[in-house]
């Protein structure tokens, strides 16, 4: 009999042979009307089908009933196969343990159509099945590890975005979509609370019920801790929830840091599996703590970022303080100059950086004597070898704020011309910096509709036929035609 396993196992050219091989010896020892293979996954110590004939329904009811009933737990208790006529005399089953080293790791059910009697050839029968089942149990493992590995590469990926992130609504996105890819579920949600502590649902899976103060959601965030429920209809702290009837388990954590709570992140009903596991809560666990921490920078970031615009402001309205001709100039050339590079899909780093080069790019003004700024006529040509330096003071005094650094670059560039014939370095076409050659074509449209004491203003269409000959000369191309859409 050994000798003919191994023969089996020496003939086999694959895990689907060894199963054919099993399933055909079957076939002729007991002739059976169905069958299922079962093996332990240790995570969650439930039994997971691995191999079964076709009528998945039939037989999924059927070894519901089995493993329920207790049958299967007494016939794994004894080590040995057994034929069993649980109920009436026409249902009959034989059912093989998969035993190693006295731990049983799986189980094979046959429904066969008449009672029989054991013979010898059923333990070669019970042996090809302990073979099957340590085939099914490595790649049990082989999955789990790589599932393990999936998670840990999904973590990383996240802790990267996160890491790069500086909007909550594209954070959360990666984090639905990281969830969507490792622990899969019915419903999944993140919310967020507002000024007024009120839960607003930020992002979704399928959840279509109002978080009311009764919800899982609630409950976390005024516990401060994670909750795992396994039965979510039995759990009396939730009888007044809005939450649906189909919920069978629920997994969720407050989304917090240190001193902060700023939401939850909560996973109903785990598909694929009974319920979470441990691997689950330790997967989900570190991702909402990372969550948590990724929000609070952004939201850091973001006050950050308004007090640097507020300063940047008040800087800008200094220097129109010091030139009143100029009063509401910085202001419109920074919306001109945000129109044209949002019209031309800058990144949103890319468009900061314009606006505040706009909101700074006459700085270097503060530099030059009010005298010359507020002379009414023309200017000589060493009043206006002076203006002329104002780019490059501009740059001087930004360049020392760090954030400030790219835009200080584009601040010395504005009033470069497209032919090379501009200052202070006389660069030419695209040696200038693109968001220079937009904010010049912004500042020359400012320029041109607005009164000075030193000329008249034009109207749009002249100042737009005024931009039109000057492409290629003063201005880039390019952005020549960018503009006659938006300004026109
Ligand atoms: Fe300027
Ligand atoms: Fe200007």
């Amino acid at each position: 009999m050994a000798q003919e396993i191994l023969e089996i196992i020496a003939k086999a050219e694959g895990d689907q042979e060894l199963l054919d091989g099993f399933l055909k010896k079957a076939k002729d020892l007991i002739n059976y009307d169905w069958w299922g293979m079962y093996i332990l996954n240790e995570e969650t110590n439930q039994y997971e089908v691995r191999a079964k004939s076709n009528e998945a329904k039939k037989i999924e009811t059927n070894i519901d009933f089995l493993i329920e009933d207790g049958i299967i737990d007494w016939v794994l208790r004894n080590y040995k196969p057994r034929f069993i006529s649980p109920i009436t005399d026409n249902l009959h089953f034989f059912i093989i343990p998969i035993v190693i080293a006295k731990k049983t790791i799986g189980f094979v059910v046959f429904k066969i159509s008449s009672k029989q009697a054991f013979n010898k050839n059923l333990h070669s029968l019970s042996l090809q099945a302990t073979l099957l089942g340590l085939m099914f149990q490595g790649t049990m493992y082989r999955e789990s590890v790589w599932d393990k590995v999936n998670k840990l590469k999904f973590l990383m990926e996240i802790a990267q975005k996160i890491t790069f992130s500086t909007n909550v609504d594209r954070l959360l996105e990666s984090i639905m979509e990281v969830l969507n890819n490792t622990v899969r579920t019915k419903y999944s949600c993140i919310s967020l609370l507002d000024e007024n502590k009120k839960l607003i649902l930020k992002k979704s899976s399928d959840f279509k019920w109002p978080i009311k103060p009764t919800e899982v959601c609630y409950f976390v965030i005024n516990h401060a801790k994670p909750i795992h429920i396994s039965d979510f209809k039995q759990d009396i702290r939730f009888k007044n929830s809005m939450e649906p009837s189909n919920l069978r388990n629920v997994l969720s954590f407050p989304l917090k840091t240190q001193n902060t709570i700023l939401g939850a992140l909560t996973l109903y009903n785990r598909l694929g599996l009974p319920d979470f596991t441990k691997d689950d809560f330790i997967f989900l666990f570190a991702l909402s703590n990372q969550a948590a921490l990724a929000i609070k920078l952004i939201s850091l970031y973001d006050e950050l970022k308004k007090a640097y615009k507020e300063t940047v402001l008040a800087l800008a309205e200094a220097i129109e303080a010091k030139d009143p001709y100029t009063r509401g100039h910085i202001e419109r050339v920074t919306r001109y100059a945000l129109m044209l590079a949002k019209a031309m899909k800058f990144k949103p780093s890319d468009i900061e950086t314009l606006e505040f080069a706009s909101l700074l790019h006459d700085i270097g003004k503060i530099g030059i004597s009010e005298a010359i700024l507020k002379k009414p006529g023309k200017l000589t040509a060493q009043e206006f070898r002076e203006i002329m330096k104002h780019p490059v003071i501009g740059e001087q005094i930004v360049k020392k704020v760090s954030f400030l650094k790219k835009a200080s670059i584009i601040i010395r560039q504005h009033h470069e011309r497209f032919d090379g014939n501009g200052y202070p370095d006389g660069l030419k076409g695209k040696k200038i910096e693109k968001l220079s050659r937009i904010l010049a074509i912004a500042d020359a449209f400012d320029a041109m509709t607005s009164e000075r004491p030193y000329k008249k203003r034009l109207n749009i269409e002249q100042a737009l036929e005024e931009i039109k000959r000057n492409k290629g000369k003063q201005f880039d191309p390019e952005i020549c035609e960018v503009a006659l859409k938006v300004f026109g």
